[in-house]
């Protein structure tokens, strides 16, 4: 063969691997709105920077007439490239060949951008869109998943790992998903569940649709499994990017700094009046957060299951900050066994990945109920303390107004290693709220409606403030509102090079 021979011989090959499972499986793909592997990782990577490997595998199967039906890269598109400059490995399920579902040959070639993703210390994101276990292959199949999985858990704490689910992903696909950091889902496209709603109605007789079962809405909503729902493949890919601007590559680096042009001094009168006067009253809190945090810029996560919690990345004079807030608009804000779970595994996130902590405390407690202590409220509480008592990373803990029984000491408080406590005057640090106080306390008097407000005003006075716990040293400083982001940088430039030595373990034993 000639020397021009061979080069028209490899680029027939790349023309070959890039025209997919065919037009028209690409067209079916598009007419559904979803987009195609090779598509959607150009929107993720910077411009230019996919470097594709392993183009030319295929699988290498012989039943069922597999031998005679191979096609180049096998169903999944793999590499490296860039996000805002900095290095990712990707791997995109291609649905256009066999479904994307996974083979040996396809689960080596995810492997080995998992193993180098680990070697180099950069992110990995799985983009998937996958029929599941290919049938033809059996056992080799399960063991490609096992494979996936193993990496997937030694990876954990180590690089940020992140899927997108953007079609189908059933089974035990679901469980490597599950392992990663966080789970994007596209509206209408994707869905997730164990088993599928054909199963269901012969097991259990119940009749459900996908979408119901365990579309976008489901997983963002209801069950939790999700972080963020994106409407389309642009809109997932666009979502995936401001989310790696976050994080650092791997957990011995710090999360990327971003030139800050909001001004540092900067207060907000306004922030003065949000606490209404009336401590039963309802108010945002991501009014708060927005109106300190750099630009206005807030990116939740979780943002429609449980709540009654708040959690997500912003940049305080240009620093990465994991927020975590109590949401009184939302059943008062109460801790309850969803939202611990869902601040828990944030707050254990970043941690994990040197990203500070900053709470914004405004809870009346822990959710009282049945359906919440038969559903194990303990233990799920439990998580929320451990993960705030063992992270190491910069704590800012601002009480905004109740602080009230054992929430006070959960959410990042001095005794749990809190590093700056800061509290509005509005705070109100105390074992209960005065209503219930005085109930107990005076149970047995028959007190009048007079005696009782007395009682009332006296517990709020010595009880309902935030100047005991001052004058204990729990809380470091009384802030006016308005200063809350100035307050906010000064405690994190100061903890800024904060080292603390946890025992020699090989782990903890989180309450699961
Ligand atoms: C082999 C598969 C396949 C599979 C789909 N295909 N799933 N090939 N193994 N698991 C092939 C189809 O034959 C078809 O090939 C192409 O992929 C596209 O599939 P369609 O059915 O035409 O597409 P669509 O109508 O969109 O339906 C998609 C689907 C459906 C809902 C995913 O294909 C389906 O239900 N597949 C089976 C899903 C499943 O049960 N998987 C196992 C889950 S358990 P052609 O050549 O016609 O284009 C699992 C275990 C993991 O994954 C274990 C981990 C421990």
């Amino acid at each position: 063969m000639s020397l021009k021979e061979k080069f028209n011989q490899l680029e027939k090959k790349n023309q070959q691997a890039e025209q997919s499972g065919g037009e028209e499986r690409i067209r079916k793909q598009h007419e559904a709105g979803r987009l195609i592997a090779r598509e959607r990782i150009e929107l993720l990577l910077d411009a230019h920077t996919f470097v594709e490997m392993d183009k030319f595998v295929r699988h290498r199967s012989i039943n069922f007439g597999m031998g005679e039906n191979k096609i180049y890269g096998d169903g999944v598109v793999s590499g490296y490239g860039k996000i805002d400059g900095r290095l990712v490995y990707v791997y995109a399920q291609d649905f256009t060949v066999f479904g994307g579902t996974l083979s040996r040959a396809n689960a080596d070639k995810i492997v080995k951008v998992m193993k180098l993703a680990l070697k180099t210390g950069a992110p990995i994101i799985g983009l998937n869109d996958s029929g599941g276990a290919r049938i033809q292959e059996g056992v080799e199949s399960l063991g490609g998943y096992a494979d996936i999985f193993y990496l997937n858990t030694k990876a954990s704490g180590v690089i940020p790992q992140i899927s997108a689910i953007l079609g189908p992903c059933a089974g035990g696909a679901v469980y490597s998903p599950a392992l990663t950091d966080f789970i994007l889902m596209t509206k209408k496209n994707s869905y997730m569940f164990v088993t599928g709603p054909d199963v269901l109605k012969t097991v259990t007789h119940e009749e459900v649709s996908k979408e119901e079962l365990g579309g976008a809405l489901t997983h963002n909503q209801k069950s939790g499994v999700a972080h963020l729902m994106a409407d389309d493949d642009e809109n997932a890919m666009m979502l995936l990017r401001e989310l790696m601007s976050f994080l650092p590559s791997n957990n011995m680096e710090d999360p990327p700094l971003k030139p800050c042009m909001d001004d540092f001094q900067r207060e907000d009168i306004s922030l003065n009046s949000l606490i209404p006067d009336d401590p039963n009253k309802p108010y945002d809190i991501k009014e708060l957060i927005i109106k300190v945090v750099d630009d206005q810029n807030f990116f939740e996560i979780m943002p429609a299951h449980a709540q009654n919690i708040v959690i997500g990345y912003a940049r305080i004079g240009g620093k990465s900050v994991g927020i975590v807030a109590n949401q009184p608009a939302h059943l008062a804000g109460v801790l309850d066994i969803n939202s611990s779970m869902k601040a828990a595994r944030f707050v254990r996130f970043c941690d994990a990945f040197n990203i500070p902590i900053i709470t914004f405390e405004d809870v009346p407690g822990f959710m009282p109920g049945l359906d919440q202590e038969f559903g194990g409220i303990i233990k799920h509480g439990a998580k929320l303390l451990f993960a705030y008592a063992e992270a190491t990373v910069p704590k800012i803990t601002v009480i905004t107004r109740k602080a009230y029984g054992g929430a006070y000491d959960v959410m990042s408080s001095k005794h749990m290693g809190g590093d700056v406590n800061l509290a509005y005057p509005t705070a109100e640090i105390a074992v209960m709220g005065p209503e219930g106080a005085v109930n107990i306390l005076y149970r047995k008097y028959n007190l009048s409606d007079k005696e009782k407000m007395e009682k009332l005003n006296e517990y709020r006075k010595e009880f309902a403030s935030p100047y005991k716990a001052a004058e204990l040293g729990y809380i470091d400083e009384i802030i006016y509102p308005s200063q809350t982001r100035l307050k906010l940088i000064q405690a994190l430039e100061m903890t800024d090079n904060k080292s603390e030595q946890t025992p020699h373990k090989k782990h903890g034993n989180i309450p699961l």
